[in-house]
């Protein structure tokens, strides 16, 4: 199986993305690094293990990662509306047994990049701190990141310009995005494609499965939010769908070009795409760049019975 590391803020959907990882074949899960995001890095630690413990697989280590933004300067923003105040649903879990390991994420990441030189594929689906504190040696060793962020040529879902983990740390997500590592961005134009219904939830519901179970227990407030915010009677997949991405990446299409982050003003946190469709001559900030990889269709039923099937 291919080896991944998952960089989480859990966060409902990564706590969907979480199990559908242990529950495919396909991979093998080394651990999981912390972040903010949609809860601040303790409570996502916390929730990593809490999940790990949900699953019966606390033998997967959890590595705790930055508190802050890459510049310090960044007021963190986290989705308590979206996730609740917990993270998970306002559940009132009890706090996990297990601790995280005593390396910090970015020391894990490089140890297991050390360990498995082109072999490690990192899914990062919260902001991408831990990445940025990475050097140039990293971005050559991980074999591939795959991260859930940005939205191409459509609205962000934290303001018109920006999407969630880029908002978080755009900064960061600029020096990921133009790294040289072998990168896969999936964006909010593909996972807002990717929709579990009311109809969907219920299967689950009823499906007896103990992930299913779990999940229906957590998902009313993010099913409220989408209601509220989207007017619709579902909930998007974007961090379980760019999980699937590793799974089986043929089940999107890409396009190549160099991606950069705005990072000032009131479209901060905007992800912008140049595929070199016109040639601007001396514009060496976008034109020397290194190139990634962004998804641009997705075929949607098959995203969804994986998730369901997992
Ligand atoms: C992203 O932000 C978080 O709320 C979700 O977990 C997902 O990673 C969507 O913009
Ligand atoms: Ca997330």
């Amino acid at each position: 199986p291919k080896k991944i590391i998952i960089d989480t803020d859990p966060g409902i959907d990564d706590a969907m993305a979480i199990f559908l990882a242990l529950q495919s074949p396909e991979l093998e899960v080394l651990g999981l690094t912390t972040i903010f995001g949609n809860v601040y890095t303790t409570l996502s630690t916390k929730n990593a293990l809490h999940l790990l413990e949900i699953a019966g697989r606390t033998d997967i280590p959890v590595a705790e990662g930055s508190h802050v933004t890459i510049t310090n300067g960044t007021k963190l923003r986290v989705a308590d509306f979206v996730h609740g105040n917990d993270g998970l649903g306002n559940q009132n879990f009890p706090p996990p047994n297990g601790k995280p390991i005593d390396q910090a994420a970015a020391v894990f990441l490089v140890e297991q990049a050390n360990l498995y030189p082109g072999e490690v594929t990192l899914v990062a689906l919260g902001p991408l701190t831990n990445i940025a504190l990475l050097d140039s040696g990293f971005a050559k060793k991980i074999g591939k990141i795959i991260i859930l962020g940005g939205a191409f040529f459509v609205n962000g879902n934290v303001n018109p310009a920006a999407e969630a983990n880029i908002f978080g740390d755009p900064e960061a997500a600029d020096m990921v995005f133009i790294s040289g590592a072998d990168v896969i961005v999936v964006g909010l134009n593909v996972t807002h494609q990717v929709v579990l219904t009311e109809a969907d939830r219920d299967k689950l519901a009823r499906s007896g499965g103990k992930f299913a179970k779990y999940l229906c227990q957590i998902m009313d407030i993010y099913f409220s939010y989408h209601k509220d915010s989207y007017e619709i009677k579902g909930v998007y997949l974007h961090d379980p769908a760019t999980l699937i991405a590793a799974v089986d990446p043929s089940l999107f299409t890409y396009t190549e070009g160099v991606v950069r982050v705005q990072t000032t003003g009131i479209s901060r946190g905007l992800t912008i795409l140049y595929n070199k469709q016109k040639r601007f001559g001396e514009v060496s900030e976008w034109c020397d760049k290194p190139t990634v990889k962004v998804a641009i269709t997705v075929d949607a039923p098959a995203v969804v019975k994986l998730v369901m099937d997992r």
